[in-house]
């Protein structure tokens, strides 16, 4: 496995700023929900699971949270079609529930619009998007965020739970990826 200094191009976002947005956004959804019973954040595995655990403790009303897992077929894996396979199901019905959908990335946008398509149909009282990080100059289909962490620029990133090729999710910031030097 190749150490990440081999490829790292330049850190996009240091784990200070990623921390201190992520307050913010909890303060923003604090704010907006303060006068709902609960709310249900669905992380969508496996990216955003970095996102989620900081981010719900940066809220302060009262929340659950569910894992949903799903592939979509792409070409070489980087790549999404907008053919989304659930992998892993909620746990809970969410019908009439306050739901927030946590993402890692929104790229092309087929995962998670195909994500909330399926979703609505079960019924929640609402049903809102959460991403880190936003790739909105690659969107192909229209996607409702409410709320962005950051605009990133097109290029391939990885750290705070986004992967290559399922490693790296570890490292506490964002980077970006040499595509010249990273060997696969
Ligand atoms: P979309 O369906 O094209 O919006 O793809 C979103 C998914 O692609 C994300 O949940 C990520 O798993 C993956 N993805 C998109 N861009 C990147 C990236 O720059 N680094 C790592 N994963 C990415
Ligand atoms: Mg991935």
């Amino acid at each position: 496995m190749q150490e990440y200094h081999e490829f790292l191009e330049e850190i996009l976002i240091p784990e200070d700023v990623l921390q201190k947005r992520i307050a913010e956004l909890g303060k923003q959804i604090s704010a907006d929900y303060a006068q709902n019973r609960d709310i249900l954040l669905i992380c969508i595995l496996r990216g955003g699971v970095l996102f989620l655990t900081d981010l719900m403790r940066q809220i302060s009303v009262p929340l659950a949270i569910e894992f949903m897992g799903v592939s979509s077929y792409g070409v070489g894996g980087r790549l999404s079609t907008g053919h989304v396979r659930i992998t892993l199901d909620l746990n809970v019905d969410i019908l009439g529930r306050d739901v927030i959908l946590v993402e890692d990335i929104i790229d092309s946008g087929h995962t998670i619009a195909a994500v909330l398509e399926m979703l609505e149909t079960r019924k929640p009282a609402s049903i809102c998007v959460c991403t880190l990080l936003d790739k909105a100059d690659r969107r192909e289909v229209f996607v409702p965020v409410k709320y962005t962490g950051f605009s990133i620029p097109n290029k391939f990133v990885f750290g705070y739970g986004l992967d290559i090729d399922d490693y790296y999710r570890n490292l506490p910031f964002i980077g970006v990826v040499d595509l010249n030097k990273y060997k696969p």
